[in-house]
């Protein structure tokens, strides 16, 4: 793929969380042909290596990193330790996801609050961990996979993106302060 100069990432730092699979591992390839160091965050050691390993083939500098992401307390450490180990955090692409599908008046407690939890407060929490380096650095990308059906709704599909226009609209407020790259 071929980016024009003002896409070029080189020296730039991208995490994408739920980058060892699907939508994640693409945008993983795409920023990592654009020149981005990508670091590629999941639950699943296996899916991570063997995405890892795909990216380095193909001349990417991917590295992974195993955290579950409702473990909120993993969340600061996560950020401190991959900024110490290899330097800031330029682009954070929030994109980790669950699906539960059922009606809504069938929709099970456990499955909204997962679904809320992964979608709503991980990413929260993690840009908030982000956002605070790269305010104090006075730069940084946050970007979120999110859904058209936050903005239209189907049924079936309640919990996954109700939430989500909320956090897309609240974002440029909570990222304030952090400037273009
Ligand atoms: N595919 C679609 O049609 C579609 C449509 C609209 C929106 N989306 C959104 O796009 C995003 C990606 O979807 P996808 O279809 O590519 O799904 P996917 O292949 O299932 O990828 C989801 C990724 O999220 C990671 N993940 C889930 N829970 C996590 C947790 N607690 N901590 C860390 N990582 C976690 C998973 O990694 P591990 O298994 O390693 O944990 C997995 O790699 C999701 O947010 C989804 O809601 C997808």
């Amino acid at each position: 793929m071929g980016f024009p100069p003002s896409f070029d990432l080189s020296r730039r730092n991208a995490l994408i969380t739920g980058g060892g699979s699907g939508l994640g591992f693409a945008i993983a390839k795409a920023l990592a042909a654009a020149g981005a160091s990508v670091i590629l965050v999941g639950r699943n050691s296996n899916k991570l290596s063997k995405a890892c390993a795909e990216l380095g083939a193909l001349g990417a500098n991917a590295t992974w990193t195993v955290c579950d992401l409702l473990d909120r307390g993993a969340i600061a450490p996560l950020v401190g330790r991959l900024e110490r180990d290899g330097g800031p955090i330029d682009i954070l692409f929030n994109n980790a996801g669950v699906q539960h599908r059922a009606p809504l008046t069938e929709f099970p407690a456990e499955g909204w609050d997962r679904i809320i939890a992964t979608h709503l407060s991980a990413p929260f929490f993690l840009t908030q961990a982000v956002a605070r380096n790269m305010v104090s650095r006075g730069r940084g990308k946050i970007i979120n996979t999110l859904s058209i059906l936050s903005e239209l709704g189907r049924a079936n599909d309640c919990a996954a993106h109700d939430g989500e226009g909320w956090f897309e609209n609240a974002h440029p407020r909570l990222s304030s302060g952090a400037r273009s790259l």
